[in-house]
């Protein structure tokens, strides 16, 4: 029996899934209607959920490999699960900008899963922006030339020694990307492998320059692309409960954590699973 009901959360991307026990192996029925939805809506989220680790991983494990990030410590005994935590006395927020999870890699992450172990009572949302619509309300002229760029793609900016992410080394472990840290060119439009749809790839924390350009020849166009695709009527966003796991695409969406709970404690766990090379 399919019990499975699916409310969207905004007009442009998100849906709350109930009648779903994550802690249980999904039978296939079950996972079909969660693979349709997060193709449907992007970012699926799941509330009230108690699961193990194992459970978060086997979880996730039904969308591909997982992920060990080349930059932030996972936890003992589960390299794949990456704790993100802001203490009251932190300052800063991981995530705090608008960014696709991992493009900096030749094969950036399919999607991410996060679930919140400890939430503030008021603050630190969570942004998403649809990028197939991003891409769709391009106009046809503008369309067309970025069908023909690709971008280069680096950790270099964000997890450089005064780079936003590094600079979590309070309460997170995130080591110092060096000099020699690789760059990889990817389509500025990508085709998602499996709803065939085009969506727009280039974000202000990973993406650098064009490919074939200088920074400064690039930046106009990609300041354009960048406020282009995160405007507020391609956005939801969702305010978390403790216990709830959100799953996003990383190919068509980005997304952007609220920093706006000074003081305040939390902590969420992130399991990331591997993508393809963009196309
Ligand atoms: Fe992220």
């Amino acid at each position: 029996m399919n019990d499975i009901s699916v409310q969207p959360i905004s007009g442009a991307l998100g849906a709350e899934i109930s009648g779903v026990d994550l802690s249980r192996d999904l039978s296939n029925e079950q996972f079909n209607a969660v693979h349709q939805a997060f193709l449907d809506h992007q970012v699926i989220f799941f509330r009230d959920q108690k699961i193990s680790h194992d459970q978060h991983k086997a979880f996730a494990r039904r969308f591909g490999t997982l992920n060990i990030h080349p930059y932030v410590k996972g936890m003992d005994g589960h390299p794949e699960i990456m704790q993100i935590v802001k203490e009251p006395a932190d300052k800063v927020n991981f995530g705090g900008g608008w960014h696709t999870d991992m493009s900096f890699l030749e094969e950036p992450a399919l999607g991410s899963l996060l679930y919140a172990k400890e939430v503030p009572s008021v603050g630190g949302d969570t942004l998403w922006a649809n990028q197939y619509l991003a891409y769709d309300t391009l106009s046809s002229g503008m369309k067309e030339m970025l069908g023909r760029l690709k971008a280069i793609h680096t950790a270099k900016g964000e997890y450089s020694e005064r780079g936003h992410s590094a600079q979590k080394r309070g309460s997170m472990d995130v080591a110092v990307a060096g000099d020699d840290v690789p760059s990889y060119e990817h389509p500025v439009v990508r085709t998602h492998p499996e709803t065939g749809r085009k969506a727009l790839y280039v974000n202000m924390a990973f993406t650098e320059k064009f490919a074939g350009m200088t920074r400064r020849e690039s930046l106009p166009l990609l300041k354009f692309l960048f406020e282009h695709c995160t405007q507020e009527g391609f956005t939801c966003r969702f305010r978390w409960t403790a216990g709830t796991l959100a799953f996003w695409d990383n190919r068509c969406t980005q997304h952007f954590a609220l920093n706006d709970y000074q003081g305040k404690r939390r902590h969420m766990e992130r399991v990331t699973v591997n993508g393809d090379k963009p196309f």
